[in-house]
């Protein structure tokens, strides 16, 4: 990495190694006087970049000697790794997490750790100071490269540590990662976020966006691949800026055409694409990038203008159509689109809602990832007034979900009779002899099959669209050809 090619802060190769020096003796800690490896337990809450993170968490528990399990009541290490996007996640957080309190008393040299966004907010801090005082360990989302020497106190001290700077953050490479998948994997290209749409916590907790060199990024992708990955997701909360920080800056789609360039039997995947950055040129990019999944997931909150500009989205209904409807000009058949939807945000009116069911009814999406609008402390829609009912929210929820189901169900009928190109993933459920694999939209296509073929990628003709998955047929008893 060179440090002096970018404008984002990039955490010091002094500060790693200083890190690098606190794994080896929370290593001694933690394992003086023990036969066994002691076992920590992670808990992860949210988006696929707190998923990221928790395997950079593990990878740097797995190089100080611990072990890990599932059942927190045997690990003597629990990590929570929070998300703070809606109430709901927040309340399952403190919920869990006041579930250990007797745990604790009973075994008093346990460490109980909280990270991730919820806790890069003041409040929630402040709550765990005065009505956690079980808590040993809460860092914030800009020092999990920190977390050796913030263990190493935790176990040597006797004070509780809160270690949450307020900052823009910085990038940490070289942190070792330990992930859950051996052939799925996640790759984050950007962290942070500068878009403040208005209901939204995320910049707030996240700090600025910034871009990992390119070169950072290839190198970790060359070796996903040579460890035999398949699908690898590039991950940003914005992914259509990234690069715009570097000196000279790279353009996504730059990045995308040089990952799909590189030898290999793999499939790329990205997210989250915002509707405002999102180019045509990215468009053109997916479509002419044979390892490039033809998925677009491009949430849009509302079909209403006036709301998406309470929102502070910065697009029109009517340009996101023009994207999607390029997208669909240039991939066809092949495009699988996804989206994100608010219900319910202060001051929608149900006329207003009823754009956004006609948005739907237009883009026709394989799938929808929708949300009641939750009012987030400290950010400007929470301020808005929101006179509808969450009664009211809920029905029209539901009208949307309905509708929505309608159009996934046309949408898998549609399919019958075409070929995609699918990766195995491993054994079907249909029968006993069935293989299960994806698309690039994520649809899930059953085939009568070898368990040799899992692992590869293959092209599948669907035969029957049922309810969930699709009943399918290989189409050529060999490897997919790039
Ligand atoms: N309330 C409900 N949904 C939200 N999202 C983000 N903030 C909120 C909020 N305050 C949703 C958006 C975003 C997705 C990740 O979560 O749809 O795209
Ligand atoms: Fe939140 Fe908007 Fe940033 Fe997405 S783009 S993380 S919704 S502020």
């Amino acid at each position: 990495m060179n440090e002096s090619t970018r404008k984002t802060a990039v955490v010091s190769n002094d500060e790693l190694e200083k890190q690098r020096r606190f794994m080896h003796k929370v290593s001694a800690v933690i394992t003086a006087g023990y036969s066994e490896k002691p076992k920590a337990c992670v808990i992860t809450y949210g988006c696929q970049q707190n998923v990221a993170d928790s395997e950079k968490i593990k990878g740097m528990l797995e190089l100080m000697g611990y072990d890990f399990t599932d059942n927190r009541l045997e690990a003597k290490l629990i990590i929570f790794n929070t998300c703070a996007v809606r109430e709901h996640a927040e309340d399952r957080v403190f919920g869990n997490v006041g579930s250990l309190k007797s745990y604790k008393r009973e075994n008093p040299d346990i460490i109980i750790a909280l990270c991730g966004c919820m806790m890069q907010q003041k409040h929630i801090a402040d709550k765990i100071k005065r009505s956690y005082p079980f808590v040993d360990l809460v860092f914030g989302t800009h020092v999990i490269h920190c977390l050796p020497e913030l263990l190493y106190r935790a176990l040597t001290g006797r004070k509780r540590i809160f270690e949450i700077p307020d900052m823009d953050g910085a990038i940490a490479e070289g942190v070792p990662v330990k992930r859950d998948n051996d052939k799925k994997a996640w790759l984050p290209i950007m962290y942070g976020c500068n878009n403040f749409c208005s209901y939204c916590i995320v910049p707030y907790v996240r700090g600025r966006e910034r871009s990992r060199e390119k070169a950072d990024i290839i190198n970790e992708f060359k070796e996903l691949v040579s460890q035999g990955y398949k699908e690898i997701t590039l991950l940003g909360q914005n992914v259509n800026s990234y690069g715009k920080d570097l000196i000279p800056q790279v353009s996504f789609s730059q990045l995308l055409r040089e990952l799909n360039s590189l030898d290999g039997d793999f499939r790329i995947r990205f997210m989250t694409s915002h509707p405002k950055d999102c180019t045509k040129e990215l468009i053109e990019t997916m479509a002419s990038c044979d390892k490039v999944a033809q998925h677009l997931h491009l949430p849009f909150q509302s079909g209403s203008n006036r709301v998406l500009k309470a929102m502070n989205r910065h697009y029109t209904r009517e340009q996101y159509l023009e994207l999607i409807n390029y997208a669909k000009e240039l991939m066809g058949d092949e495009l699988s689109i996804t989206s994100d939807i608010i219900v319910g945000f202060p001051g929608e009116t149900y006329d207003e809602f009823r754009e956004t069911l006609s948005l739907v009814e237009e883009v026709k999406a394989t799938s929808l990832f929708t949300f009641i609008y939750s009012p987030r402390k400290g950010t400007p829609a929470a301020e808005m007034d929101d006179p509808v009912s969450s009664e009211e929210k809920s029905r029209w929820f539901k009208e949307l979900t309905d509708l929505q189901e309608k159009i996934s169900a046309q949408q898998m009928a549609l399919h019958k009779g075409k070929t995609f190109k699918c990766y195995v993933y491993g054994k079907g459920r249909l029968a006993d002899n069935y293989v299960a694999a994806r698309n690039d939209g994520n649809l899930i296509i059953e085939f009568e099959g070898d368990e040799s073929l899992i692992g590869t990628f293959q092209n599948i003709k669907v035969i029957e669209p049922l309810t969930f998955v699709m009943r399918g047929e290989i189409v050529k008893e060999k490897n997919y050809e790039y």
